[in-house]
């Protein structure tokens, strides 16, 4: 696999009919947001969303940038990190987007991780029923990840992401120099769900992460470019496949029957996502090998690829019956049993429905 070129502009197409758009990646992309959404054919007044680090850092670039281009920007900040995912901070985003007289034309800009992502797209998504929103990601997962695929919403206290809509921008801006002061932890946390593209869809990336993993903890700019560009690329037609996660698209929740389990069993404050995720691939692979469905080998190389790249993979304290019971609340229940994603080797997996008392069993002798 050549590495994907770094110096000019990667473009991913996400194919969805009339849903189209286009995700674009290039360092600096952040000073030319004004450009971009006057090519788009927008005018006038634009929501920019953001968060109050983010509001320090990127925000002043992107409004200089839209006044440079001739719009109105409105700036609207959230409190940081998971725990603005709840419908308390979609009513703060409505009632603002309200006041200032924002109608079905003007269009809504996500400035920030994951969270802004799916926080600030489902109010574009419900506001007067939809209004047309961009995301611009600024956290390695947002940028490989979150920004891509239309899924937005927020927490309920009872599971992660029960609340939220499918709406998909209608254009994503990527530009990797905002990752330069990304905490480490965080850039570590993004690293988790490129691990994950490689486990579900792509052994050349997987063994490409084992061979650049040193590169990228240094974050390398030619290894990031080629994660993220791939990312995306894999990202964008497993959404182009299955838009609505009727089948194809679950393959993306490898790692989440369990991450998910355990950001609410933490209440969204111990674990930030992608350690979650990391910690649920190494059970869920744990368990693929339990049930029959991989070798062992498979389980130590990802293992391994998580501990290289500074991840958690332990479970941390839990009772059978308080993660099962999680598991229980998570949108990927059909008829009272979870679905979980299941290697069978590097870069292919399986959905398999869970039986509880399979998962006990595991969960009772896991090594
Ligand atoms: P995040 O959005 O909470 O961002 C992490 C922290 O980094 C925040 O405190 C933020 O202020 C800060 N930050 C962001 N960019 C920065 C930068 N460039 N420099 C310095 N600080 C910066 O976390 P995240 O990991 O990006 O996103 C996690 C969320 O994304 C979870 O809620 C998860 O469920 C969601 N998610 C959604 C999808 C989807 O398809 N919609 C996919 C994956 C994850
Ligand atoms: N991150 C899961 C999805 O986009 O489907």
């Amino acid at each position: 696999m050549s590495p994907i070129a770094q110096t000019e502009e990667n473009r991913v197409q996400v194919p969805l009919a009339e849903r189209s758009y286009e995700i674009r990646i290039r360092r600096g992309l952040l000073r030319e947001v004004g450009r971009c959404l006057s090519d788009l054919g927008f005018s006038g007044k634009v929501a920019v969303v953001t968060d109050r680090s983010l509001a320090k850092l990127y925000e002043p670039i992107v409004t200089k940038s839209l006044k440079t281009s001739g719009f109105e920007p409105h700036t609207i900040v959230v409190r940081a990190g998971e725990r603005a995912k709840t419908l308390r901070w979609v009513s703060v985003i409505l009632d603002e987007l309200a006041r200032a007289r924002f109608e079905r034309g003007s269009v809504l800009l996500a400035l920030g991780g994951g969270v802004i992502g799916d926080l600030a797209g489902f109010a574009a998504a419900v506001f007067v029923r939809g209004i047309p929103f961009i995301q611009i990601p600024t956290t390695l997962v947002a940028q490989v990840d979150s920004s891509v695929g239309g899924k937005t919403g927020v927490n309920h206290p009872v599971g992660k992401n029960l609340i939220g809509a499918f709406h998909q921008p209608c254009l994503v801006l990527i530009d990797p120099e905002t990752l330069n002061t990304l905490p480490r932890r965080e850039w570590k946390a993004g690293l988790a769900e490129v691990i994950k593209y490689g486990m579900i869809a792509d052994a050349e990336l997987f063994a490409y992460l084992e061979r650049q993993m040193g590169a990228l903890l240094k974050m390398e700019e030619g290894p990031v470019a080629h994660i993220i560009a791939r990312s995306c690329q894999i990202k964008a037609s497993v959404v182009a496949e299955d838009e609505r996660e009727s089948d194809r698209r679950r393959i993306l929740n490898y790692g989440h029957t369990v991450g998910h389990a355990l950001e609410a069993l933490g209440k969204y404050r111990s674990l930030i996502h992608g350690e979650a995720v990391a910690i649920g691939m190494v059970q869920e692979a744990d368990l693929s090998c339990h049930v029959g469905f991989c070798s062992k080998e498979v389980v130590a190389r990802q293992g391994e690829l998580v501990r290289q790249a500074g991840l958690p993979h332990a479970l941390p304290p839990v009772t059978f019956s308080k993660l099962w019971g999680a598991m229980q609340h998570d949108k990927k229940v059909a008829q009272g049993r979870p679905y979980c994603v299941m290697p069978e080797q590097i870069g292919r997996v399986v959905i398999a429905p869970l039986e509880r008392s399979e998962f006990k069993r595991w969960f009772v002798n896991r090594s």
